[in-house]
């Protein structure tokens, strides 16, 4: 039997580790899992209505962090967790993603000789700025077992020498989650309740602080969606970091007067399911929507210089614009004015998804689990 300490912290964890428990408990011969959430990310809307939506045991133990600096949010998941693991004891850890969490977790079991498993290892931007590239690259040095969504993430830990007896290609458990939810999505009114139908809408996620932080960068891409959202409406579900810049640069009154840019509230993960799998684009800098529209053959433009996910642009429907506002427009335009090639390319991607992105990876990080216990 092993015990194993499952972590989530923000709101991009909870959708990767609820398949993972709920493969644990139908084992419940050979796992004892438990969860343990830090409180990184502690709103309703970023954090309670993903365990309602997943069906996800509500946490066993509760840290309670808040936000912070790095450095104090680090040091704060770090110093209230180790004190859990001396008590519980746990056979593994299990870490999922990039956020200051799972490194905090990752690097506190280093310390006490606890074995690790990375969920979603190998990624890589190669950008430094970065604040989750530093995340992924030291949770990876110092994990026992790294779990890769892709072929091309197991090359980069190859490449960085670590030893082919830590690396097992599992596939994408973000995926699991996808399609176990999609038609369940469909009892969502969240589109009927924004008055907008089917393809006839665009979704836009925004909350990098690269993008949303500094004045000028932010400015460029709301140019950029003004002149979007002149041929398609703009659904905006805007993140709490982001709404307080809004409010800091004073542009929240230029958005609130073009009707065709529509703020929301975060929704919850059914509700945003059922959103982006109805759009005719999706705008984002988020990491795990360029893989959930690349799963669902939905265009995506990413707002970002790079990605640490390009199966999704040399595999799926992602491509990287930047935040010229001219070439996010141009992209933009070429992506609405062709909706017949993309509907060919949705086609031909339903049969060419990455490899394993087949909504049964939680059972193989089970298996690799137990296989590396031995
Ligand atoms: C974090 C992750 C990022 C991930 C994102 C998803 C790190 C370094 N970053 O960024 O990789 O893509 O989560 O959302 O771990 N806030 C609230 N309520 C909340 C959570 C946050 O109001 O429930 C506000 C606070 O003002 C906080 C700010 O958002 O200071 C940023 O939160 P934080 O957890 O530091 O980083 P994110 O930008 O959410």
């Amino acid at each position: 039997m092993l015990k194993v300490i499952n972590v989530v912290g923000a709101r991009p964890n909870f959708m990767k580790v609820a398949p993972i428990v709920a493969a644990m408990r139908g084992r419940a011969n050979e796992f004892a899992p438990l969860v343990v959430h830090t409180g990184q990310h502690y709103d309703a809307a970023m954090s309670d209505s993903f365990f309602r939506d997943l069906g996800m045991p509500q946490p066993d133990v509760y840290l309670n962090v808040g936000s912070g600096s790095h450095a104090a949010q680090t040091a704060a998941v770090m110093q209230r967790f180790e004190p859990v693991v001396a008590k519980e004891k746990p056979d593994w850890v299990l870490v999922v993603g990039d956020v200051n969490s799972t490194l905090a977790c990752a690097l506190v079991c280093a310390k006490l000789h606890i074995k690790v498993a990375h969920v979603e290892a190998g990624l890589r931007s190669r950008d430094r700025e970065m604040p989750e590239e530093i995340n992924r690259l030291l949770t990876d040095q110092i994990s026992d077992l790294l779990l890769t969504p892709s072929m091309d993430t197991s090359e980069n830990l190859r490449a960085e020498g670590i030893a082919e007896t830590r690396i097992r290609f599992v596939g994408n458990v973000m995926v699991d989650s996808l399609l176990a939810h999609l038609s369940l999505s469909a009892n969502s009114n969240i589109r009927e309740d924004l008055g907008v139908a089917e393809k006839a809408y665009a979704v836009l996620t925004l909350h990098r602080p690269s993008n949303v932080d500094e004045r000028e960068t932010l400015a460029r891409i709301l140019d950029a969606l003004e002149e979007i959202s002149r041929s398609v409406p703009l659904i905006f579900p805007v993140h709490p970091r982001t709404r307080a810049r809004l409010d800091e640069f004073s542009f929240a009154e230029r958005i609130e007067r073009n009707e065709n840019l529509r703020l929301i509230e975060p929704l919850g993960y059914l509700d945003f399911l059922r959103l982006y799998s109805g759009a005719v684009i999706v705008l984002t800098d988020s990491g795990g929507l360029q893989e959930e529209t690349t799963a669902l053959g939905i265009p995506c433009l990413t707002l970002r210089e790079n990605t640490e996910r390009p199966v999704t642009v040399t595999k799926g429907t992602n491509i990287i614009v930047g935040t010229d506002t001219e070439k996010i427009v141009q992209s933009a335009r070429r992506v609405l004015h062709s909706p017949r090639s993309n509907e060919l390319r949705q086609v031909a991607l339903a049969s060419s998804l990455p490899p394993l992105w087949d909504g049964h990876t939680a059972p193989r990080i089970l298996d690799a689990l137990i296989a590396a216990s031995i």
